[in-house]
C-alpha cells in the first residue's frame, strides 16, 4: 500500500531531507585526496546530530555506519573504512536522517581532485537522469513513467542502469512501497497522487548493468569493474507542477 502523507508528515520528511542536504554540502568540502571514508563517516554522523537529526542508516539491518561511501566501481552501500581517497577517484555519498520518526534519504556522486572528462560525463548523465525522472513525477502520470525517463536518458548516452537496486517510497520507514525501478516501459504501475513521498535514485554503470555484493555483505560493485555513479532525491508529489524536492535543490 502506498501511504499518502499529510502536510504535517511531509514537513517532518522535509526537515530530515534538509539535514541530508546540508550534510552533503558540508561533506563536499571535505572530500579530497588523503581523506579516509571513515573520517567522512564521522563528519557525517556529527553533522546529522548537530542539526537535530538521527543517522538513519546506522543499525538499519545491521549496517554499521551513518554514511554509504561508494568509490569508483562500487555502486552503492560502500562501508566506510580506512581506505584513503586518491586523486581521480569518484565517490558516491549516500546519507539518511530521521526527524520525529520520518526519514529523508539522498545521494550525490562527486569527483576527488582531477577526474577525466569521460568520467565526469558519467556523473553528469546520472544527475541528468534523476532530473528526467523528477520531471515525470507529476500527478496523473504512472510510476513507470519515471523509470522509463531515467532509463531512456542513460541508454541514450551509452551507459546502463542498475536493475538489482531500486528507488522506494519513504516516510515512517526508510523503504516503503512502491519500489521505483530505474528502467521499464512507460504507463505502468500506480498513478501518482499528491502526497506520495518517493526516493528516486538512479545508479548508472559505464559498462554492463550487472552488480554483485562483496563478502562484507553490503558493498555492491559492478561485475565488469566499470565505474558507477548514483544520485538520489527524496521528493513529494504536488497537486500541480513539478515535485517538491526535499533533499536540496535540483
Ligand atoms: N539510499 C540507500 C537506500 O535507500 C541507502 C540505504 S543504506 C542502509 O537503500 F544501510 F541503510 F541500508
Ligand atoms: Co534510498
Amino acid at each position: 500500500m502506498i501511504i499518502i502523507k499529510t502536510p504535517e508528515e511531509i514537513e517532518r520528511i522535509a526537515r530530515a531531507g534538509e539535514i541530508v542536504a546540508q550534510c552533503q554540502s558540508f561533506l563536499f568540502h571535505e572530500v579530497k585526496a588523503g581523506v579516509t571514508t571513515l573520517e567522512l563517516d564521522k563528519l557525517t554522523e556529527q553533522c546529522i546530530l548537530d542539526l537535530g537529526g538521527v543517522p538513519a542508516f546506522k543499525g538499519y539491518r545491521n549496517y554499521p555506519n551513518s554514511l554509504c561511501a561508494s568509490i569508483n566501481e562500487e555502486v552503492v552501500h560502500g562501508i566506510p573504512s580506512k581506505r584513503v581517497l586518491k586523486d581521480g577517484d569518484i565517490i558516491g555519498l549516500d546519507i539518511g536522517a530521521i526527524v520525529e520518526g520520518f526519514y529523508g534519504d539522498g545521494a550525490v556522486t562527486v569527483s576527488v581532485g582531477n577526474v577525466p572528462e569521460s568520467i565526469q560525463s558519467l556523473i553528469r548523465v546520472t544527475r541528468e537522469a534523476l532530473q528526467k525522472g523528477l520531471e515525470q513525477a507529476v500527478v496523473g502520470n504512472r510510476l513507470s513513467d519515471i523509470s522509463f525517463a531515467i532509463q531512456t536518458h542513460v541508454e541514450k548516452h551509452g551507459y546502463s542502469v542498475v536493475r538489482d537496486f531500486v528507488g522506494h517510497g519513504i516516510g515512517r520507514q526508510l523503504h516503503e512501497e512502491p519500489q521505483v525501478p530505474n528502467y521499464g516501459r512507460p504507463g505502468q504501475g500506480p498513478r501518482l497522487k499528491s502526497g506520495m513521498a518517493l526516493a528516486i535514485e538512479p545508479m548508472v554503470n559505464m559498462g554492463g548493468s550487472g552488480v554483485k555484493i562483496l563478502q562484507d555483505g553490503w558493498t555492491a560493485v559492478t561485475c565488469d569493474n566499470s565505474l558507477s555513479a548514483h544520485f538520489e532525491h527524496t521528493i513529494v508529489i504536488e497537486n500541480s507542477g513539478p515535485p517538491r524536492i526535499l533533499t536540496g535543490c535540483a
